[in-house]
């Protein structure tokens, strides 16, 4: 039997929605802050074991419906080049901001850059993801993720999230260099999948978080035509595919297009009219996690309130706009998970 999931990523009747949420393993968890006591966030990436255990625990605590391989979107940053470390990302530290030692800034260093080969760079991923199926034993599937080319671009080229400048300055001051750069993380973005694949994640997400930043013209000319190319790439691997980005309600059935089978919307739109507009795709979202901060009461109620929404048209999955925010209480995460899967159309 197909998972709810999955099911659910292909548009195919489900008997629950399905819910997972992004960071739900996270510093939320007293579970995972207590092997970041022991572990700095970079040390916890590249340990298989503890990439098992953590990405394990979340659905074993909370009951969802899907895991979500633990690792960061810019890993593959150091074989490529690039410098990064995690600021107070030492022992039992929380907050670790990504930093770049060496960010890139001018078409000299965008020539520089390497692809990375995963199974010389990223072995611990692919260990990571084989422990970790191993773990789940089958009870919900895996999915396996990149960072998108902006995103990633943004880090490497800022050198610290926050701040878009200096990438929009490469972009307009050297278009060229700037096609190089997101020719590269595209490539990088595309053999980190093959190989996620082939280690055995189910699915794949793309996260594109800081989309909204760019206008329309320039998404057309600087981001959909890579985005689009890695979509076919992941149909090709046979695993669903699914698009996450922020700030980009205005662009939505563009990015309904682009050849994803999920797209997953931030909270800034309601579920109801995400679905009406992302024709022929599955949409995942869109609870804000801030709301999870407050009563739980309520959350649960915005929960359901938002399933009903969502309509019983296949191919919904419940989560959030963005990730789990640290102090989210487990308590609410678990109730809002039972209150989704208690949903029916009665
Ligand atoms: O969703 C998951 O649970 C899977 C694991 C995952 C992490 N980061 C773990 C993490 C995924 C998919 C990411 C993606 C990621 N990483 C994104 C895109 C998604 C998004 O949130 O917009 C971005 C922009 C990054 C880069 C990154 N990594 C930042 C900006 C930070 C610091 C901010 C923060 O929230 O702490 C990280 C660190 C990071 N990545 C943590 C986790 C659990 C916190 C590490 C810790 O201190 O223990």
């Amino acid at each position: 039997m197909t998972h709810p999931f999955l099911a659910a990523c292909r548009r195919e009747p489900v008997d629950r929605v399905p819910v997972w949420m992004m960071r739900q393993a996270g510093r939320y968890q007293p579970s995972y802050r207590a092997v970041r006591e022991k572990v700095s966030f970079l040390e916890l990436c590249r340990s298989p074991e503890l990439i098992a255990q953590v990405t394990t625990a979340p659905i074993e605590e909370l009951g969802f419906d899907a895991a979500i391989l633990f690792s960061d979107i810019l890993l593959a940053l150091p074989a490529m080049g690039l410098e990064l470390s995690f600021e107070s990302g030492e022992k039992g530290k929380g907050n670790g901001g990504p930093r770049i030692a060496n960010p890139v800034r001018t078409g000299v260093d965008v020539r520089a850059l390497r692809i990375p080969d995963p199974l010389r760079d990223l072995p611990f991923v692919l260990e990571g993801i084989r422990l970790t199926r191993r773990a789940l034993r089958g009870r919900v599937p895996l999915i396996g993720f990149v960072g998108g080319p902006f995103t990633v671009g943004s880090y490497a080229v800022e050198g610290t999230g926050g701040g878009f400048e200096r990438l929009k300055a490469l972009l307009y001051g050297d278009p060229p260099a700037a096609h190089e750069l997101f020719e590269k993380l595209t490539r990088s973005a595309l053999v980190q999948l093959e190989a996620q694949v082939s280690a055995g994640v189910e699915a794949a997400q793309v996260f594109e978080s800081w989309l909204g930043e760019l206008a329309r013209e320039d998404l057309e000319e600087f981001s959909f035509p890579y985005l689009a190319r890695i979509a076919a790439a992941i149909r090709r691997m046979g695993v669903p595919s699914i698009l996450f980005s922020t700030g980009t309600t205005s662009h939505l059935e563009r990015l309904a297009a682009l050849g994803y089978d999920v797209l997953s919307v931030d909270w800034r739109i309601p579920i109801a009219e995400a679905r009406a507009r992302a024709l022929g795709v599955a949409v995942q979202g869109n609870l804000d996690a801030a709301l999870l901060l407050g009563p739980k009461g309520n959350a649960v109620a915005r929960a359901v309130e938002m399933v009903r929404a969502a309509g019983p048209e296949p191919g919904y999955i419940f989560n959030l706009g963005h990730g789990v925010q640290v102090g989210t209480p487990p308590e609410t995460v678990r109730a809002v998970v039972e209150a989704v899967h208690a949903f029916t159309w009665g």
